[in-house]
């Protein structure tokens, strides 16, 4: 058997350690043979191909990004994409795709799957914001980077009585705020899931420099306050219709500033928070899957990702992981606000 492999959205630190796993597992032990898509659905789109064998997988475990290069092309949104995609498929003598990716990229596989094309997914995402699965890969490192960052705005923040806002990436979840500002002592944690009231955040800045300490808000960059919308960086979408948001920390810093007359700095960590070499976590957790990928391929269970459910590594209908977002719950919220102030 040939096996596709593809890696789709945003990158995200672990993607390596899947491609190596499957091919580490699937040459061996089954027998089959890989062809590396790339730049995601752009790959099997327009017949883009890298030779993927044991000797090109070799020192990926710890490496950041992906040697497939990524997109975020949607073939339906292209005429005749998916025609395009299952005669290209054909050609090169690929009999089943594994493709690596969030909501995006596996409601690609989920469609693709449904109409014939073999297909397992592997879910990938920092902002762990995929149902179906306990945790994605990615997210661990994403968490630890911003919470270094949090640890060291702490005292550049006590040194200069300054309100520092952190904005971390979330477009609908708040996962990464709410696990890296627990984890550094912030004193306000905004996300997308629960609207912010700025007399309140304001009031928790004023009570945080009262104690003589200096606050530390984490931002989510799909935050709202009561009354506005998203803070948007353009109005461009990208081919699944996503906006692209960025701006609500230095909304934040302006907001404070004016209605508390205390210096307050924004700083974005934007891509950092992806960019790198995965935790020892993010490596076990992208290794597991993609063992089990194969395995999925293996038995024929198309239609099927990987997930992670306790500590065990089981497989779910790519429909049941695509079908809605995982948000954070108002009862982990709430454990965070006891430090809030
Ligand atoms: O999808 C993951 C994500 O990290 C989002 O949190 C963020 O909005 C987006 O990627 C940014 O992606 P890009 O690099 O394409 O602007």
């Amino acid at each position: 058997m040939r096996v596709g492999v593809l890696t789709g959205g945003g990158d995200c630190p672990g993607l390596n350690a899947v491609i190596r796993a499957i091919v580490r597992k699937g040459v061996p032990e089954y027998g089959y043979s890989f062809l590396g898509f790339r730049d995601g659905w752009r790959g099997p789109l327009e017949a883009l191909t890298k030779p993927l064998d044991i000797p090109a997988v070799r020192g990926l475990l710890p490496r950041g990004g992906t040697i497939l290069g990524s997109s975020r092309t949607n073939p339906f949104a292209v005429p005749d994409g998916v025609e395009r995609i299952q005669h290209n498929l054909q050609n090169l003598g690929v009999d089943a795709l594994i493709a690596i990716g969030g909501e995006d990229t596996l409601g690609v596989a989920t469609k693709l799957h449904e109409m014939g094309v073999n297909v397992v997914g592997v879910p990938k995402t920092i902002d762990n914001d995929l149902s179906g699965t306990d945790y994605t890969f990615g997210f661990d490192t994403a968490v630890n980077i911003a919470t270094e960052a949090i640890d060291r705005l702490h005292t550049t923040a006590e040194s200069h009585h300054r309100a520092l806002i952190v904005e971390v990436m979330g477009r609908h979840a708040g996962w990464i705020a709410l696990h890296s500002g627990m984890a550094g002592g912030a004193n306000a944690i905004l996300i997308p899931e629960i609207r912010f009231d700025i007399d309140q955040v304001c009031g928790w800045v004023e009570s945080r420099f009262r104690l003589e300490y200096a606050p530390i808000i984490v931002v989510s960059e799909g935050a709202m306050p009561n009354d506005r919308d998203e803070v948007l960086q353009s109005g461009d979408k990208d081919a699944f219709g996503h906006v692209r948001l960025g701006g609500i920390g230095d909304w934040l810093a302006h907001q404070i500033e004016e209605r508390t007359g205390k210096e307050a700095r924004t700083t974005v960590l934007g891509h950092v928070q992806r960019g790198g070499t995965p935790t020892a976590r993010d490596r076990w957790l992208a290794t597991r899957f993609g063992l089990h990928a194969i395995d999925a391929v293996h038995a024929g269970s198309w239609g099927h990702m990987t997930a992670l459910r306790g500590t065990d590594i089981e497989l779910v209908p790519l429909s049941e992981a695509t079908k809605e977002l995982k948000v954070v719950d108002p009862r982990l919220y709430a454990e965070a606000e006891v430090f809030f102030g």
